[in-house]
């Protein structure tokens, strides 16, 4: 399938933000976007704060990408906020983010329910702390009836450890003689993944200079679209996902096939 290409028009571009959210509404609009929000300890370095401080500013980032999210109709947005590999880090750090969704949450879960947003969490759950779960599942059942932006959590969140899981369940119904080995394709394969009822992310965001996945999302991630940007998490504003919006619909998604005009 091929979306409608973005064209720039010769007359004046939009410049105040409102105007450019509106303008950015008249093309199409990811349904699923992913983003590794990344960077919080060297903006903290960069001011000489302790690293949780940038963490703390991270997370007030996710405020108005959430709500700009849900105002230009995205059906999902996906937030890496904490990898299976994040556990390496300092004792100290890695309580600092396991406390942040109880913030987060504590302080914009009314304004979330408001605003129609439907929480969710993807990762492993039994090594979550239960302060932290609590949180999380406590908004997620307040959220539970919303129709409007999905704002799942990517938390304890390892892509190769997701695919293992669903090679595993897989080889279990096989076991169980339940379906059988050809019965194995693409469809089947992603309806064992943790975003089965999400899709795949068709723009995949990561901030702060890193250019890499980081194990995330690496079986859903075949086709979407790459922005990468210098801007760290804490600064990263709404001009800055209108702007990777804005590039995406520049875009020629192919899909392996011909560009529209090259098919007929
Ligand atoms: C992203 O910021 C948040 C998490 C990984 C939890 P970092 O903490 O990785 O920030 P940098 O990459 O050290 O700047
Ligand atoms: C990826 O960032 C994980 C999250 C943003 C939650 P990292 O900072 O952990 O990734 P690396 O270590 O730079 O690859
Ligand atoms: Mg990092």
């Amino acid at each position: 399938m091929l979306d409608k290409m973005k064209i720039w028009k010769s007359t004046k571009e939009p410049d105040t933000l409102d105007e450019r959210i509106e303008e950015c509404k008249s093309y199409k609009i990811p349904d699923h976007i992913a983003i590794i929000m990344d960077g919080n300890g060297r903006w903290a370095n960069k001011r000489a704060l302790p690293r949780i401080a940038g963490h703390h500013e991270g997370m007030k980032t996710v405020r108005p990408i959430t709500r700009l999210a849900n105002r230009l109709g995205v059906k999902a947005l996906t937030l890496y906020a904490f990898s299976t590999e994040n556990w390496i880090r300092p004792k100290m750090e890695v309580d600092y983010l396991m406390k942040l969704p109880e913030e987060f949450l504590g302080t914009f879960l009314p304004e979330l329910v408001e605003e129609n947003v439907q929480v969710q969490m993807m990762g492993e759950r039994s090594q979550i702390p239960k302060h932290t779960l609590k949180a999380v599942d406590k908004a997620i059942d307040a959220t539970k009836n919303n129709t409007g932006l999905v704002l799942n959590f990517a938390l304890n969140y390892g892509s190769r450890s997701e695919i293992l899981q669903a090679a595993k369940s897989f080889a279990v119904k096989v076991q169980n003689g339940e379906c059988s080995i050809d019965e194995l394709d693409d469809e089947q394969f992603s309806s064992l993944m943790m975003t089965h009822h999400l899709g795949d992310p068709d723009l995949m965001i990561r901030t702060s200079g890193e250019i890499r996945l980081s194990n995330f999302m690496l079986w859903q991630l075949a086709y979407a679209e790459f922005w990468f940007t210098d801007v760290l998490w804490p600064d990263f504003s709404e001009e800055h996902l209108i702007e990777a919006i804005e590039s995406y619909q520049k875009r020629s998604r192919r899909f392996g096939g011909l560009k529209s005009e090259e098919s007929q």
